[in-house]
Order: structure tokens, then sequence, then C-alpha cells
């Protein structure tokens, strides 16, 4: 049986990609000769920030950071906690923060908090999908893939219960 029986395919992998293209020109106009520190968020990052990087000529540096809080399932479940933390000092860098989906705002707006007390040169947010319907907390999207639906959506790094974040294309769970 296919995995995706329960899926609808909302962006395909050439859309994303003429999305990552268009991130990746933005970001090198503003970034050029900044060699950034580029921190992405796990787990959902990873494909994104994989195909982003690669169209960066400039010099810069990655890192990853992991955020507690989203337990498996589609709710946020506790308080956030960064558990795998930044093994570079960020003050006086430019800092650009790579993230797969920005939903209630809540993960995303505590890392910016908790990086910004470490005084960057400056710090901004890249994220592939933005669900702004949802939002509880204001967030400043610095450059933006696409906004989507308020439906959960999986593929492209983004999971359900750790399932689907290697399909190639962004879908959204077909409601049951
Ligand atoms: P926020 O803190 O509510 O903005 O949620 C951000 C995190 O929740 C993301 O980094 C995802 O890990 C997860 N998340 C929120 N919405 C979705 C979705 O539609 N699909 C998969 N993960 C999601
Ligand atoms: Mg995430």
């Amino acid at each position: 049986m296919s995995s995706r029986n329960n899926l609808q395919s909302l962006f395909s992998s050439e859309e994303i990609e003429t999305a990552v293209k268009r991130l990746a020109a933005e970001i090198t106009k503003d970034y050029q000769d900044k060699n950034p520190l580029v921190i992405g968020i796990l787990k959902g990052s990873f494909i994104f920030l994989a195909d982003l990087v690669r169209l960066l000529d400039f010099p810069l540096e990655i890192e990853f950071v992991r955020l507690s809080s989203y337990g498996r399932g589609r709710t946020t479940a506790g308080k956030l906690n960064v558990v795998q933390g930044l093994h570079s000092d960020i003050r006086g860098r430019d800092v650009l923060v790579i993230e797969d989906i920005v939903d209630t705002g809540q993960s995303v707006s505590f890392l910016m908090d908790y990086l910004l007390k470490k005084k960057p040169a400056s710090l901004r947010l890249c994220v592939l999908t933005d669900k702004p319907s949802r939002r509880q907390v204001e967030v400043s999207v610095d450059y933006l893939g696409f906004t989507v639906p308020d439906r959960f959506l999986v593929g492209y790094g983004l999971d359900f219960d750790e399932k689907y974040r290697n399909l190639p294309d962004i879908c959204a769970l077909r409601e049951e």
C-alpha cells in the first residue's frame, strides 16, 4: 500500500525548488560579505537548509539547534527548551535562523529571544512555510517560502509522528 493514500500534495518539488531559489537569491543579496552563521532548527529544517545552503555561493557557517516541547503528534506539549545547543559563539555574528514552519510562533519566538540574549550583530529568520491563521505570538519572518492554510503539513522535512519527512513534496494530511 502506498504511504500517500491519506495525503494531498500542496507544493510539488518543482514549486519548492523555485521558492528555494528565490530565497537563496534574496539571502545572497543581503549576506554576500557577512560570513553569516546559519542556524537550522532540528529536525524539520534539515532538508530545506540542505537545499538552500547549496545555492549560497559565499562564505558561511552552519549550526543546528534542537528544541524540546514538540513531542510526537500534532500539538505543543510542555515548556520550550534548547536541548541541543550551539557550538559557536554568536556574539557579533550575523545570524540567520532556518525553520520549516511557523505555526503558533512559540518555538521560533522562544529561540529568537534565546539567541538575541547572546548579542548577535543581526538576527533574521527564514522559514519555508508560515501558517499565520494559527499565530499566538508575533513573529517577524524575513524570508518566506510559502504561506500555508491551517492544515497539518508533512514532507520535505516536516513530519507527523516522525514519519513523512522524506517526501519530496509538501502535503497536507487528510482529516480522518
Ligand atoms: P509553533 O511553535 O507552534 O510555531 O510550531 C512550530 C513547530 O511545530 C515546527 O517547528 C514543527 O516542528 C511543528 N509543526 C507545527 N505545525 C506543523 C505542521 O503542520 N506539520 C508538521 N510540523 C508542524
Ligand atoms: Mg520544527
